[in-house]
């Protein structure tokens, strides 16, 4: 999809404005916006509206074609609730029907006349770089491993934003939203490939492919190497897998040479049988996601490498499978992390937070700014949050509210929330182990906190977050498929630290 901005005076310019469909703005009580009345020379959009063809609800659309003394071949009008100043909600909801209305039109060109400057506590880069990801998602489609190609998409290709206030920046901010909707597309398709194609040895090579695209600096840690450092949890985890595992560091020294940097920690399991604590079967391919926090990562350094984000960023991803084998770990083994701290592994479907928690002591060399770790981490985070917030976890003392508070914002300016959710010392108790110096399982109460602990033992060196993506990085049932999470909110977050107004509120 190809997107520009193109200015015009809203009494006079648009309607003619040649192009194949713009679309506009009603709402529920039959009022026309700014741009719908500038069209509507001979009321056939007023009387489309009273018609009752088109209710004004959010997500309601209607094509008119040939409207008298307009340009444009085709008017879609697109609703917009009953409120003129419109919520997030609303506003994505509308373009997310615009996006599926053009996609199936006979135009290959067409326009955005919606009100993107009426967005309560936004602006119109808000909206433009929102509306780039609605037309980005809804354009996305798996084929990798699809022998009959999906016809030659048809629709529009060509979208231009039109708006009152376009100027210079917002030609920056097109780019900046088509390189956060690679990022994501990015994210999908790694989360989507089967994981026979999807091992640690193509997350690697993809990693090594962006450091040649984007100039990041990449190193791979192969067995040997993990074997040298003591990364025993992490290995304890590979055992039983014929896939050779591998440590992925990937580095965007976009910022001053002496800045600390922010480091990404991905879980990159690229399948979770659940080892000798074998899964159920029941959708047990659907743990070809539980590698959906590297491709987390990955996407995210897509976004901030094609940005030439003024930031030092650091990405790591510990990546294996974890199978069932005469070789695999078995409940009752202790093993000792890479910090010299004893695990018994009384689940090896618990393996998330074994290879995490070394990449989380590997990470101290950075002196990082601060560290967040993503992970499809547990179930009981589904349970808790269902699938529309990400769970968020820092430590509860006040040096790191701000930390939380600048993932909260990045995630409701990018519409990819996270709410959080406490880690205090009571829970710790849960992990206590009478062989080692910790287990790897708490029982079921409070089961992503529990998790979130274990992990919260290995971060006491530098600032840390937790997100855990569980419920969120894919939809299962129809519309099975990754969702690109939380790429959005990462990228906000890290723009919004490059900005260096990190804290500020939403
Ligand atoms: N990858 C899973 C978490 C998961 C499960 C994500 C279902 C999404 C849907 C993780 O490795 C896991 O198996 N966690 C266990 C932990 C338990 C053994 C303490 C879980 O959540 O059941
Ligand atoms: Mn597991
Ligand atoms: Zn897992």
């Amino acid at each position: 999809m190809d997107f520009s901005i193109k200015p015009f005076d809203a009494k006079t310019g648009l309607a003619g404005f040649k192009s194949g469909c713009i679309a506009v703005g009603v709402f529920e009580d039959k009022k026309l916006s700014q741009a719908a009345q500038a069209l509507d020379r001979k009321g056939q959009i007023a009387a489309a509206l009273k018609s009752g063809d088109i209710t004004g609800k959010p997500g309601s659309t209607l094509l008119l074609r040939g409207l008298d003394g307009i340009a444009a071949e085709r008017i879609l009008l697109v609703g917009l609730g009953a409120d003129t100043e419109l919520s997030d909600k609303t506003f994505v909801t509308a373009l997310q029907a615009t996006a599926k209305a053009f996609s199936s039109i006979g135009s290959a060109d067409a326009a955005i006349a919606l009100p993107l400057d009426q967005v309560k506590k936004r602006d119109t880069a808000w909206a433009i770089r929102c509306a780039i990801l609605a037309v980005r998602d809804a354009e996305y489609r798996y084929s990798v491993t699809k022998s009959e190609k999906e016809p030659p998409a048809r629709g529009v290709k060509k979208i231009a934003f039109l708006s009152a206030g376009a100027d210079a920046a917002a030609k920056n901010v097109i780019a900046q939203g088509i390189a956060l909707a690679n990022g994501v597309d990015l994210a999908k398709e790694l989360g989507n490939l089967p994981p026979n194609i999807c091992t640690p040895t193509y997350l690697a090579n993809t990693a090594k492919q962006l450091g040649k695209d984007f100039g990041f600096g990449v190193e791979v840690l192969e067995r040997k190497q993990l074997e040298a450092l003591k990364m025993g949890s992490f290995l304890s985890v590979t055992k039983g897998s014929d896939e050779p595992p591998k440590f992925i560091v990937i580095k965007h020294m976009g910022g001053k040479a002496k800045e600390a940097p922010i480091v990404l920690v991905g879980k990159g399991i690229t399948f979770d049988t659940g080892g000798i604590s074998l899964k159920p079967g029941a959708n047990m391919d659907e743990m070809k996601y539980d590698m959906c926090g590297a491709a987390s990562v990955l996407g995210t350094f897509r976004a901030i490498g094609e940005m030439n984000l003024k930031l030092n960023v650091i990405g790591v991803i510990p990546t294996c499978e974890n199978m069932p084998s005469g070789r695999a770990s078995k409940p009752g083994d202790i093993v000792t992390s890479m910090s010299g701290q004893t695990i018994e592994i009384l689940n090896t479907d618990a393996e998330g937070r074994l290879i995490l928690c070394d990449a989380l002591t590997y990470v101290e060399r950075f002196k990082p700014a601060a560290v967040v770790d993503i992970a499809t981490l547990t179930g009981a985070c589904v349970t808790a949050l269902g699938h529309h917030n990400t769970g968020l976890f820092t430590r509860h003392d006040d040096d790191h509210d701000g930390l939380a508070d600048e993932l909260l914002t990045a995630g409701k300016v990018s519409g990819d929330t996270a709410w959080r959710m406490p880690i205090e010392d009571a829970y710790q108790e849960q992990l206590k182990s009478n062989f080692a110096d910790m287990a790897n399982i708490g029982g079921p109460p409070g089961g992503s906190i529990t998790a979130a602990c274990f992990l919260e033992r290995y971060t006491r060196k530098y600032l840390w977050a937790h997100l855990d993506i569980a419920g969120t990085a894919w939809k299962s049932g129809a519309a099975k498929g990754a969702t690109g999470r939380p790429v959005p909110l990462l990228t906000t977050f890290l723009l919004n630290r490059a900005n260096g107004n990190g804290k500020k509120a939403a």
